[in-house]
């Protein structure tokens, strides 16, 4: 007999709390329809990318889901930075339209950045406006862009402790790395955080993850997190979205890490879901600031 005992993480079902999510989401728009408004989001999509169209699709199923209206803009790839330019001055200008989500990644020969900063700061779905990330940096956020703040909801309504953490985010992506520690480190519920942010040029990236109380892995490389890069009774969170041969899977080694942390996303049915609920969240939040 032997006194071990082999702990298996609790599964923090994501697919569950952006129900609740999206339940909050549909309550907030019946009371908007009592007073004769549907919030709306028109949502653009340049081009052929496949898990694109897989996720602005969702998208829109799930904004008729709660009672939010959608313009759908399906754009081919070679539409220019100009007209791309031209449809969100239009959409900025559409009363009806109270928020626009321009998927990224967008072909080549447009720069992101500038149809990003196109689109009004009060109608930014996905709070990508540097005027919101600004707020965001500020402490004072009206819309934080959806997957991290996803993972503070899936973080807050499963009962992880964040004040005092040590959260270590792996990515410094603008979408998730970047916002995520600019989330986490505010001094507010939920948060109260101490970030660390590796990335490409981190040296000895594990030394780094072994010490995180939560591990956020935003990499976007299959499995690149293993079981002994992680503390024993670390709460994991897996942001990964990877199409291998093998299906769907996250950045997180996950058969093995379920092994060594006290909690873990799966992949899917972990953050995915969050970041669709984060999106109506915030649309129907910039609706009621278009009409205080
Ligand atoms: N591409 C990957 N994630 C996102 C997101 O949350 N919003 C937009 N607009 N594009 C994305």
């Amino acid at each position: 007999m032997t006194d071990e005992v082999t702990m298996t993480a609790r599964i923090i079902d994501g697919k569950a709390i952006a129900a609740e999510v999206r339940a909050e989401v549909a309550r907030a728009c019946a009371e908007l329809a009592k007073q004769g408004v549907t919030p709306g989001l028109a949502t653009v999509l340049v081009g052929d990318d496949p898990a694109s169209h897989v996720y602005v699709r969702s998208k829109r199923k799930a904004c008729a889901e709660v009672g939010i209206k959608s313009w759908d803009h399906d754009l081919p790839a070679e539409t220019s930075q100009d007209a791309l330019l031209e449809l969100v001055d239009k959409l900025n200008a559409d009363d009806a339209v109270h928020g626009i989500l321009v998927q990224i990644p967008l072909p080549d020969h447009v720069e992101e950045q500038t149809v990003l900063d196109a689109v009004a700061p009060t109608k930014d779905a996905d709070g990508f406006h540097p005027y919101n990330l600004g707020r965001l940096l500020s402490g004072s956020p009206i819309v934080a862009p959806a997957t991290p703040a996803g993972i503070q909801q899936l973080l807050l309504r499963s009962g992880v402790e964040t004040s005092g953490a040590e959260v270590v985010i792996v990515g410094r992506s603008n979408i998730v790395g970047k916002p995520m520690g600019a989330l986490l480190v505010q001094k507010a519920e939920g948060a109260n955080s101490t970030v660390t942010i590796c990335h490409t040029r981190t040296r000895n990236l594990a030394e780094h993850t072994r010490r995180a109380d939560i591990l956020i892995a935003a990499i976007g490389r299959a499995h690149a997190i293993a079981a002994d890069m992680v503390k024993e009774g670390a709460v994991v969170i897996d942001v990964g979205m990877n199409r291998t041969e093998q299906g769907l899977v996250g950045d997180v080694d996950f058969d093995t890490v379920k092994e060594v942390a006290s909690a873990i996303t799966p992949v899917p049915g972990g953050v995915g879901p969050m970041t669709i609920a984060m999106l109506l969240s915030n649309v129907v939040s910039q609706t009621k600031r278009g009409l205080a």
